[in-house]
């Protein structure tokens, strides 16, 4: 995971664009950019943060999520965009979200989903006798299309008679890019292994296309080794034995929803990361995998370490790998200090995480 245009060294003041989102979004985006000013002064990184107030408030005042340009702007004059957020229940249907999330994952073709699952400390895993070295894998979720496109419609609705229709979008362009970049990431990060997970015995059409691509992709990578698990295999084997997957690629809904259980099987969505790029324009899209947990908002209670990791994944995509490196290393040592929130079996607020989070970052 790369940005694509390299800039030549004195050009490489990095432009961040933060959107907090609501709930619990705010206070960790809050926090995980400390943590991000904390690491570019250390590692001497030339950033700068602008920060804008896309989500549920300014939906409610004005009718609009994305405003009118917001697209191109976030593309042209940012190198990345940080988002905490999205989700508020005074709009059950989510229409800002999907218009924000959805809206900046579909108008920037963020076709690549990196969840990266890995054990930071053994005492994090509800599974028994797991080590770090057995839960280390990313998920690759398609992130353009599947039931996320949104083509359907309702029929006769309010009727005894009604019919809902959601359509399940798979493109040959869309299939093949994705696992073609698993591949190439496993190649390119010496992982071993490649895993396509899907449907394809019910899904007849839309995952037989799957099925055909992954057969002739992985054809072109000998010297990975890869092999297929219907989804709901997967997830019983990930449960059984994690610590034979290295790579894993999916559609849209499974990547979701596996990667929900992933994230408990690390400690909790209080600490899952996850990037959405597109790494042939360079367009990336850095977010904890959790939502806007409305009912612990405002609290101070949230874990702001997915957050603070979904940071490290930008510092890597920026060629910041040391930094990046800096800050998992200072998350590891406050979860092993017993510096956390309560959801990891701590007492500390979520500002408070940040600034144990922040001292052991300053020192390295
Ligand atoms: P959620 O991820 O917001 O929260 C589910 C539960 O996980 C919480 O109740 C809490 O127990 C735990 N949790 C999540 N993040 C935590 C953190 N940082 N620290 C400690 N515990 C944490 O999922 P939900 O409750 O299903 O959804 C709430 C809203 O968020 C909905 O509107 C949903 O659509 C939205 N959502 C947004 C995103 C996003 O913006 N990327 C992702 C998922 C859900
Ligand atoms: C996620 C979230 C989103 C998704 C929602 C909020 C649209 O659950 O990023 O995992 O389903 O992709
Ligand atoms: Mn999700």
């Amino acid at each position: 995971m790369r940005r694509g245009t390299p800039q030549p060294k004195e050009e490489r003041l990095a432009r961040i664009a933060v959107i907090p989102g609501d709930g619990i979004g705010n206070e960790v985006t809050e926090v995980a950019m400390h943590v991000t000013e904390v690491a570019a002064a250390a590692f001497d990184i030339d950033l700068e943060l602008e920060w804008f107030d896309y989500g549920a408030d300014t939906y409610l005042k004005t009718g609009v999520g994305l405003p009118d340009g917001a697209l191109e702007s976030l593309r042209d004059d940012f190198d990345a965009i940080y988002l905490g957020a999205l989700g508020d229940p005074r709009i059950p249907d989510m229409a800002h979200g999907k218009e924000i999330l959805l809206g900046l994952r579909f108008g920037l073709d963020l076709f690549v989903n990196h969840r990266p699952v890995k054990l930071l400390d053994e005492s994090l895993c509800p599974l028994k006798n797991r080590t770090v070295e057995d839960l280390d894998f990313v998920v690759f979720r398609e992130n353009t299309e599947g039931a996320y496109v949104g083509v359907g419609g309702i029929f006769k609705q309010g009727t005894a008679d009604e019919v809902a229709l959601q359509e399940d979008i798979n493109t040959r362009k869309g299939v093949e890019r994705i696992i073609r970049y698993a591949f190439e990431y496993a190649r390119s990060h010496g992982r071993k292994s490649v895993v396509m997970s899907d449907k394809s015995n019910v899904l007849r059409y839309g995952h037989d296309l799957w099925q055909r691509v992954f057969e002739e992709v992985r054809q072109e990578y000998e010297d990975i080794e890869s092999w297929h698990l219907l989804v709901d295999a997967l997830t019983m084997q990930i449960i059984k034995n994690p610590a034979q997957f290295d790579v894993i690629v999916t559609c849209n809904m499974f990547g979701d929803i596996v990667t929900d259980l992933c994230a408990q099987l690390q400690g909790g969505l209080g600490v899952a990361s996850s990037a959405n790029v597109n790494p042939h324009t360079g367009a990336a899209l850095f977010e904890p995998v959790h939502g806007s947990a409305p009912k612990y908002a405002g609290q101070g209670v949230a874990n702001p370490m997915a957050a603070i990791l979904a940071a490290q994944l930008m510092f890597e995509f920026l060629e910041h790998d040391d930094a990046g490196a800096a800050i998992e290393d200072a998350v590891r040592r406050s979860i092993v200090d017993g510096q956390v929130t309560r959801d990891l079996g701590g007492s500390l607020k979520t500002d408070e995480v940040g600034i144990a989070v922040a001292e052991r970052l300053a020192g390295c």
